[in-house]
């Protein structure tokens, strides 16, 4: 069983640049979920989508229309353990994997509802790094991303999903 195509969904173009990466790297086709009608329906794909309240956008579209075989949602959140545990119970896609990433936060990118909705829920982190006299370096990144927005998306955060694409083929 193979992976034929990456296909993804991103609305401040952070889940675009890993999809794109990854396509490079593992030389799969990379298609935007709303351009992908190039795509045989029930291909055996790898769906890509942003975290929105826990949900990985467009997975349900997704599995309507192709096989997917594994899901990846990307969010503004540290990656660990917890992160993966929320979202497998959230995003069930039958017999696949699930692996996250963390993107980033471009609240200029994003409507007034949507940014509103998501400082209300990083208020507590945000006031908790303002309070502190000393940050770390970590801290202060983080801190600086909450508030005016930022991108950790590397290559280097590909590898087990590189690692699980070379284990299909
Ligand atoms: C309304 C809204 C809800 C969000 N909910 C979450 C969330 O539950 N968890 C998370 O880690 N990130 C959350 N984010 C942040 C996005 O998932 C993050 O910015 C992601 O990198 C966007 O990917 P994109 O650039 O491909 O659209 C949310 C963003 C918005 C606008």
């Amino acid at each position: 069983m193979s992976i034929t195509a990456i296909v993804y969904k991103s609305n401040t173009g952070f889940t675009e640049q890993y999809a794109q990466m990854l396509g490079k790297d593992a030389k799969l086709k990379v298609y935007p979920l709303d351009g992908s009608g190039a795509l045989p329906a029930g291909a055996q794909v790898l769906y890509m989508g942003p975290l929105m309240a826990g949900h990985i956008e467009g997975v349900d579209q997704a599995v309507k229309r192709f096989q997917v075989k594994a899901v990846c949602g990307v969010g503004m959140s540290a990656p660990g353990r917890q992160v993966l545990e929320t979202l497998s119970k959230a995003n069930y896609v039958p017999n696949a994997p699930i692996f996250y990433l963390q993107g980033g936060w471009a609240p200029e990118k994003v409507g007034w509802l949507k940014r509103r909705m998501v400082n209300l829920v990083t208020k507590g982190t945000r006031r908790a790094l303002q309070a502190k006299s000393q940050r770390t370096p970590a801290e202060q990144a983080d801190l600086d991303m909450l508030l005016h927005g930022g991108s950790r998306v590397a290559y280097e955060n590909l590898d087990t999903l590189r690692r699980w694409l070379r284990e299909q083929n």
